[in-house]
């Protein structure tokens, strides 16, 4: 609800702050790209975009949040692939239904994730490194954002194709969990490269392989896990902006404008570039696209993880 009780009068929205609620901590891939497009999305829309990080329970306790504030256009999420595996994960747990509680405002970007582990880790490539944890999976360790982030979602891909079982550490978010990768405190993880492209460059962690079909320019000597043997290890992470459900049109429209310009914002280009993704195209920036994407991956993923027994 807008802190000022500015009129809620959707013709002249919008006249007050607009919070958009990062359900992850601060610092991760999805605070990243939310702080990204937030600047040129508050010029556009003429009022301050305030970004509040809520974590908790792998981005479902910030998505709950979302969608049970006022759906006057003044609170926003930003969420990502987790928002399709959570009612798999979570079930009837679930405080809210991702397609009924929400109204899609556009997708914004889909991002690679990397497999990458403590830099003394003593596999170097990735086929000795899906070895080694098979040889030892007792004793290794996984960082993840807790269930139902895309790192979570990442790892049990790659846990299930290695056919191994490993202790899981969940974080807040992958922030957090690559303090403590750089820090060599847990084994590793897969996460997105707008989080790791910096550190695999700089050598803090050490980097096995790409989820994408195809290398990623920004990391070229990173082999893809489809080239590595592991072909079921392919997923990249797309994020989308919701508000809650009831929200007026003329509202959602006023955000999915702001949105596409956002996108097409050059210095958000050369920032997503440099992070190992692209904005998505004017038309995927739309909530038909973004209902679209997210109703089928709800069906893919609810597959996905019921064979892995959830
Ligand atoms: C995830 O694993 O879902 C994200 O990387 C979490 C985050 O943005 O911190």
């Amino acid at each position: 609800a807008c802190s000022s009780g500015a009129g809620n009068d959707p013709a002249s929205y919008p006249d007050d702050d607009i919070e958009v609620v990062v359900p992850f901590a601060a610092g991760g891939p999805t605070d990243t790209v939310t702080r990204m497009i937030a600047e040129p999305m508050a010029e556009e829309l003429g009022v301050q975009l305030v970004v509040q990080n809520v974590e908790g329970a792998g981005g479902t306790v910030g998505a709950g949040q979302v969608a049970a504030e006022d759906p006057d256009g003044y609170t926003v999420l930003m969420h990502h692939i987790g928002m399709s595996t959570a009612p798999a994960l979570y079930g009837e747990q679930l405080a809210y239904d991702p397609v009924e509680d929400f109204e899609t405002v556009g997708l914004v970007t889909e991002v690679p994730m990397t497999v990458i582990a403590r830099s003394d880790f003593e596999p170097d490539t990735f086929e000795d490194f899906v070895t080694y944890v098979q040889e030892h999976e007792s004793e290794v360790t996984m960082a993840t954002a807790g269930e139902g982030a895309a790192s979570d979602l990442c790892g049990r891909l790659l846990t299930t194709a290695l056919g191994v079982e490993v202790t899981v550490v969940p974080y807040d978010g992958t922030g957090p969990a690559m303090e403590d990768l750089v820090g060599r405190q847990v084994d590793f993880m897969c996460d997105q490269t707008t989080n790791t492209t910096g550190q695999i460059t700089e050598g803090t962690v050490k980097a096995y392989a790409v989820t994408t079909p195809e290398r990623i320019e920004s990391l070229p000597d990173l082999p893809t896990t489809a080239e590595a043997g592991q072909p079921d290890v392919a997923v990249s992470v797309w994020h989308g902006l919701y508000v809650p459900a009831g929200t007026p049109p003329e509202v959602v429209e006023k955000l999915t404008a702001a949105l596409q310009v956002a996108l097409e914002d050059q210095s958000v280009i050369d920032q997503m570039a440099e992070l190992g993704t692209t904005p998505v195209d004017a038309e995927r920036a739309t909530p038909e696209a973004h209902t679209e994407l997210l109703t089928e991956q709800i069906a893919t993923w609810g597959d996905v993880i019921g064979t892995q027994g959830g």
